[in-house]
């Protein structure tokens, strides 16, 4: 996730683009980078860090004109420095892009491209753009633009900028967003609305395959055909921070409904949909390096360690290595037995938790292979561990993690049909049935978020209550403690998730007449043991709602009410029976007044013990 802007009018381009930028830092403030058209000449100018660092760099002697393009970078491929830093162009300077999302076949373009000569200065996927835009040019931009479209494969939008064709920039997108703001004598483009709104509220939407054409006087659409579209356009009537939000009234829920698109991009490159495997080229790991490791650590804390307890079951029961899940501030100081066939999997969206890099530290000193699972790339885990495992989920603002959870436990499930088929312990054909699940699970989530009324209309009849409980076994216990956490950091009702066969071992005396209890209910091997204890909190006269697939009328017989998901494998039931437990926390906060994305007591990165 990056922010992208363009501008190209009467006015100095620069200022706008800096300002436009500053306001989509939220998707991405690794490095920053502008190009503008001086003259005939393309000067490009960008570098690491955030955007007072460019400011701070070109302070004095601001590019002159008034055509260009911007960018605020979330790295994907290629640590945060320089030279990764977008814009990026060909070694003439005379093709220029920016790019959000990500170029799958990028390697292989790359490649080719090497042979004919060209020269590579970044390790971004986006560079081979620039490249191909110099070798397909033919003398009309949107031609060479189409060219470039039947080349590359996987999700962006793009900004492109040519010298041969100065009064114009052409931009498309796919899967990626993409905004143009219509003005008088000028027009911009953006990633996000933010940053146009001071200039302008008249926009259009781009959607996926359309091929903008802007310049100062007008915009035209077409698709890859040259087929002309005409848009929609809207007038905006959002404040700014709304706007900032998406139009959300929080980033926890703007967050909870980019899980769809965070989902996608961390499989791209993995879930290979052709072949029906999953590949992680990133570790190359062979069958005899996996036949070595006998014992698995998964280390985290928080929302991250309840990922890796979910973790647990997909690496035991896929690739049937035994692990351990461990809380980072009591693995690091518990000597745990490790040696060199140990793996120890560290887990963490922000990649700087103090604990975890800890617990990382301690486990290579003790020998351990380690393997860092993170959603920012050049982070300290990433630095630190000898190979590291991205989740593409883009900025998480909310303290409460949402997409960032999802995005783990999604890549802990990839990464355990990979090894299960390296170990040989998971038959192919089961293997495929997972991989064509999870082809659908964006979509799934998708539709799911799209009707929550009945999540809404429970979170506001419970929102008074002192306490919940959460029930669950085997996977859906682990999801159950993820839903407890989320309720109880965001509206402070006290929450627990217990293993629902443990609750008769003590905590069944606190099940009282309207206690709610959520239930969850998608595991099929432990399916009747889950409804049994389903009805041993009825008989005390607790509310259940009970999580299960679309089509479980048995539910129904049972539970006060039913929250249904759409049907899936029990191994992918996690990723859509969290969203219930995300959403019904996020509204019973918002009854209860609490400040969502800024829970009391709490940070988002804990970077102190
Ligand atoms: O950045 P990390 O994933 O290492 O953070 C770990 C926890 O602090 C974090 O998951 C925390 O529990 C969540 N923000 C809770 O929603």
């Amino acid at each position: 996730m990056c922010g992208i802007v363009g501008y190209i009018g009467k006015e100095q381009a620069a200022p706008f683009l800096l300002d436009g930028m500053s306001k989509l830092e939220y998707r991405g403030y690794d490095s920053a980078g502008i190009a503008v058209m001086e003259g005939s000449k393309i000067r490009l100018e960008k570098c690491v860090g955030r955007l007072d660092a460019l400011r701070a760099k070109i302070a004095g002697d601001m590019p002159v004109g008034t055509i260009g393009i911007g960018h605020t970078r979330w790295a994907t491929h290629g640590r945060p420095c320089d030279r990764n830093s977008h814009p990026h162009a060909d070694e003439s300077g005379k093709f220029v892009v920016v790019h959000n999302g990500i170029i799958e076949n990028y390697l292989v373009i790359k490649e080719e491209l090497l042979a004919k000569g060209h020269v590579f200065l970044s390790e971004t996927d986006t560079e081979v753009v620039s490249h191909l835009m110099a070798e397909l040019w033919d003398g009309d931009f949107e031609s060479t633009v189409k060219k470039i479209l039947k080349v590359i494969k996987g999700s962006y939008s793009l900004v492109f900028m040519t010298e041969h064709e100065p009064g114009k920039i052409i931009c498309t997108k796919k899967d990626n967003p993409l905004v143009i703001g219509l003005g008088e004598g000028e027009n911009f483009i953006a990633s996000d609305i933010p940053a146009i709104i001071s200039r302008t509220r008249r926009t259009f939407i781009m959607s996926d395959g359309e091929i903008a054409t802007v310049t100062a006087d007008g915009v035209w659409v077409q698709d890859i055909n040259g087929t002309p579209i005409s848009k929609k356009v809207f007038v905006v009537n959002w404040n700014a921070e709304a706007a900032e939000k998406g139009g959300f009234e929080h980033f926890m829920l703007k967050e909870i409904y980019e899980q769809p698109k965070a989902i996608r991009d961390t499989m791209t490159g993995r879930v290979d949909k052709e072949n029906e495997t999953i590949t992680f080229p990133e570790l190359n790991w062979t069958s005899e390096g996996m036949a070595q490791i006998n014992k698995i650590f998964i280390v985290a804390c928080g929302t991250a360690y309840h990922a890796g307890i979910v973790g647990k079951y997909y690496l035991e029961q896929l690739a049937r290595v035994p692990v351990e899940v461990d809380i980072a501030s009591e693995f690091r100081y518990r000597s745990p037995l490790i040696d060199s066939n140990t793996l120890c999997i560290v887990i963490s969206q922000s990649g700087e938790t103090s604990d975890t890099l800890a617990a990382l530290r301690e486990a290579k000193k003790l020998g351990a292979r380690t393997l860092g699972v993170t959603n920012v790339v050049g982070s300290a885990v990433a630095r630190e561990a000898d190979q590291v495992v991205y989740t593409y989920a883009g900025p998480e603002i909310a303290v409460a993690s949402t997409k960032a959870y999802t995005t783990q436990i999604l890549a802990m499930l990839m990464l355990a049909i990979y090894v299960g088929r390296l170990r040989n312990t998971l038959a192919e054909d089961r293997a495929k049935e997972l991989v064509r699940g999870l082809g659908m699970v964006p979509e799934q989530v998708h539709e799911l978020l799209e009707n929550v009324d009945q999540i809404k209309v429970f979170a506001r009849q419970y929102a008074s209550c002192e306490d919940a409980f959460f029930l669950g076994r085997s996977l859906d216990y682990a999801v159950a403690l993820e839903g407890a956490l989320k309720l109880k950091e965001i509206s402070y009702i006290h929450a627990e998730a217990y293993a629902a066969g443990e609750l008769k071992h003590g905590t069944l005396a606190l099940i009282v007449e309207g206690v709610p209890v959520i239930v969850l209910a998608t595991q099929s091997d432990v399916y009747d043991k889950t409804v049994s204890n389903l009805q041993e909190v009825k008989a005390r006269e607790a509310v259940v709602i009970a999580i299960g697939f679309v089509g479980d009328e048995n539910l129904k017989k049972y539970a006060d009410s039913v929250i249904y998901i759409p049907k899936t494998d029990k191994y992918i039931a996690p990723l859509m029976a969290v969203l219930p437990l995300q959403l019904l926390a996020y509204y019973a906060a918002l009854t209860r007044g609490c400040d969502v994305d800024k829970p009391r007591n709490l940070a988002k990165s804990v970077t102190v013990e």
